[in-house]
């Protein structure tokens, strides 16, 4: 049970979207057989909505694995958009790495070393679309550096937001994780309740978060 949506509704959903093919399929099968978590097939078919609606020319992600949500982005971009996406996992950097120089992504795809916050605090720029995908228990901390990196018109889809459902009910939480849920639900407060932002919480996958700027009159 996934505590965020029915099984057979889940089921159902991704009954619906045809199986990748190619770079994301072998992708897909090295995370399963490894044991990495990378984003699910519904996740990445709203991503893909997403860019092909926004069209986003730079992208910021946190949190790569083996590369297979940013090659999966930037595929659906048609390969136009720029990627900066940070890990601090030296094995997953390698991984990613391989994988996105095999694919010859290396010009669009650009992995930041090092732990989230500490990238963020030095990186400049701005980013059309910011995916947040690492450190559950900081998305909170996170967010003032997006805000800063957004450009005016920018979207952030924040991923897990719902946490096996464990945000949303007591019934569901385990003990070890009351950190990263409290965290969590700051988040989610900060987002809601900023009135220069809009927020829409989805029980989809594991519960996302989309965000923009409210329009000023
Ligand atoms: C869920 S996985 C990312 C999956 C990837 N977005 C995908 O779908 O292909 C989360 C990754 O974030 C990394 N991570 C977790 N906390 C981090 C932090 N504070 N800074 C940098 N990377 C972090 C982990 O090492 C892990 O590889």
């Amino acid at each position: 049970m996934s505590g965020v949506t029915y099984d057979y509704m889940e089921q159902y959903i991704r009954g619906l979207i045809s199986p990748n093919e190619g770079i994301l399929k072998e992708l897909e099968e090295y995370a399963a057989a490894n044991s990495v978590p990378i984003i699910q097939k519904e996740v990445g078919k709203f991503l893909e909505l997403m860019i092909n609606i926004k069209k986003p020319g730079n992208i910021l992600e946190l949190g790569t694995a083996i590369g297979y949500s940013a090659i999966l982005m930037h595929l659906s971009s048609n390969c136009k958009c720029n990627i900066t996406t940070i890990e601090r996992d030296k094995n997953m950097i390698e991984i990613a790495k391989d994988n996105i120089n095999k694919y010859g992504f290396s010009e669009k795809i650009n992995i930041l070393e090092g732990d989230c916050l500490e990238v963020l605090e030095k990186l400049e720029g701005q980013f059309d679309f910011i995916f947040m995908d690492a450190g559950k228990g900081h998305y909170n901390h996170f967010l003032p550096y997006c805000l800063k990196l957004l450009s005016k018109d920018g979207i952030i889809v924040a991923d897990n937001v719902l946490f096996k459902g464990m945000v949303a009910s007591r019934d569901l939480l385990i003990r070890r994780k009351i950190t990263i849920v409290k965290r969590m639900k700051t988040y989610l407060e900060m987002i809601s309740t900023n009135d220069e932002l809009i927020t829409s919480v989805i029980p989809m996958g594991d519960g996302i978060a989309v965000t923009t700027r409210r329009l000023k009159s």
